[in-house]
């Protein structure tokens, strides 16, 4: 049966009105990435064959999502609970000749080695597997009632007695069968309970009822998180957050104080790269082998070469692309610009839409003028170029290799190569004038 084919389905047609807003509970971001979007990267690396999300009717910045992840949607006309839900990826996934694995939109921090455990488990003989825990607090959570190692059936809280509501190994929501078997069973539940829905978890006392085996496969409680809440939310974040980190540092990323950098899901960061204090990662960056990301930097959409330093208090927008060794200071600011090996911007720099030359060296106070008010334009700036401190470099504009720009010059004409280039006023210089200005200013002041 390992070779059965798997086809996933993800439940997000729940209202959740415990986050009270706007936005789609599975929506809702875990380090920059919808928390749906982290269930269909789970359901991608198991090798699912059919990915259907389950959605309510208008939603359609959900199913926009589906589609992104290539994965097709179902309508669940009305939330009537979650065995109603999958029903209704039934018709969509017609008589589909294997396993289905039921995965909730609202629990982003499962892994593909515990989802893994649970199809395993179908193989070892199980006709339906559970994904189960030991909760600190069960509060919430449907309660798994066991006899040794089989499952008897797994009662909600709303329904639960004094008694069940005390045991402390819960349901995670997640559970896998012979899709067959598995829409068959949800067709015979009922919705005669507390809170009036067709649950999922009533499969599984008809599932024993008919003589099938229950298994419950543990997992570890960092990755069950249901978020129902924003407190959950923040909870999901922080766990995800502690993982991530934990994984690079597997891989040979060093962290001065992990607990104070922020990864978005997608972040790349090669080994022996050097991560400071306070940084943020936004989404799209990568960091080559090497690099040193120094404290209190703002990244996102990057690609960091080898061997390159950043910050501290460095800011890196969309488009920035630094070769090995670039070296980028204190506030400075790259966006849609690509500097070749060894371009140095060290100090209160803007460079925006350009393209530096290798090794040219971009002086403290340098500002590309990229926009006009209407009009973004670029900056070409040549290998080897110096340019001064404090010049405004107005685009579009070139700057040839190997030139040198004043400091404090506006340019505003093409710069060939080797040339010097000055737009300022010329310095004129009074002996004495001084003194002469400071008399008169002060026998004034005693007038006045
Ligand atoms: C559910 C389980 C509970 C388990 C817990 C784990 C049931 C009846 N209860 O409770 O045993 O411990 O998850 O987190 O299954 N949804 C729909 N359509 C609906 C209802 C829900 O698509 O009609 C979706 C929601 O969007 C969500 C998921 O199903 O992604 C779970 O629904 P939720 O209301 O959060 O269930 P819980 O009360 O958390
Ligand atoms: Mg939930």
């Amino acid at each position: 049966m390992t070779d059965s084919p798997l086809a996933v389905v993800i439940l997000a047609a729940g209202q959740g009105t415990r986050m009270k807003s706007a936005l789609p509970k599975v929506l809702h971001r875990i380090a920059g990435r919808p928390m749906l979007g982290h269930v269909l990267a789970v359901a991608r690396a198991l090798g699912a064959k059919r990915m259907v999300v389950v959605t309510a009717p208008d939603a359609e910045q959900v199913a926009a999502l589906a589609k992104e992840w290539g994965a097709e949607t179902a309508i669940q006309d009305r939330q009537l609970g979650t065995g109603h839900a999958v029903l209704a990826a039934r018709a969509a996934l017609g008589e589909f000749p294997g396993n289905v694995l039921v995965l909730f939109g609202d629990a982003p921090l499962l892994t593909a080695a515990t989802l893994g455990k649970l199809v395993n488990r179908l193989q070892a003989g199980a006709d339906i597997a559970t994904l189960g825990f030991l909760a600190a607090n069960p509060t919430g959570y449907g309660r798994m009632i066991t006899d040794g190692d089989a499952l008897i059936r797994i009662v909600e809280e709303k329904d639960a007695s004094p008694d069940e509501r005390k045991m402390t190994r819960v349901f995670a929501g997640m559970l896998a069968g012979n899709a067959a078997t598995v829409f068959d069973l949800l067709g015979k539940v009922g919705n005669q309970n507390a809170q009036g829905e067709f649950y999922l978890t009533d499969l599984i006392a008809i599932a024993r009822g008919r003589g099938l085996k229950c298994a419950v496969v543990e997992g570890p409680e960092s990755e069950m998180l249901g978020v129902n809440s924003r407190a959950q939310l923040a909870e999901a974040e922080t766990a995800f957050q502690t993982r991530r980190r934990h994984e690079l540092m597997e891989q040979g990323v060093t962290f001065l104080a992990p607990d104070t950098v922020f990864l978005s899901a997608d972040t790349v960061i090669e080994s022996d790269a050097t991560i400071a204090q306070y940084v943020v990662f936004g989404p799209g960056v990568t960091v080559r082998k090497g690099a040193e990301i120094r404290a209190f930097c703002h990244i996102e959409n990057a690609e960091i070469g080898a061997n390159a330093i950043v910050g501290p208090f460095a800011r890196l927008r969309g488009g920035a692309k630094l070769d090995d060794g670039v070296d980028i200071g204190n506030f400075v600011e790259l966006k849609n610009a690509h500097l070749e090996t060894g371009v140095k911007a060290h100090h209160l720099t803007y460079i925006g839409d350009a393209h530096v030359g290798a090794h040219a060296n971009i002086g403290a106070g340098t500002i590309t003028c990229n926009y006009d008010g209407v009009s973004k334009h670029r900056t070409e700036i040549g290998a080897n170029a110096f340019i001064g401190s404090n010049a405004a470099l107005v685009a579009p504009i070139r700057i040839g290799e190997g030139a040198i720009v004043a400091a404090g010059s506006v340019i505003t004409e093409e710069v060939p190569p080797d040339a010097l280039a000055l737009g300022r006023a010329r310095q004129v210089t009074k002996p004495g004038r001084a003194n002469i200005i400071r008399t008169r200013n002060k026998s004034r002041k005693k007038g006045a």
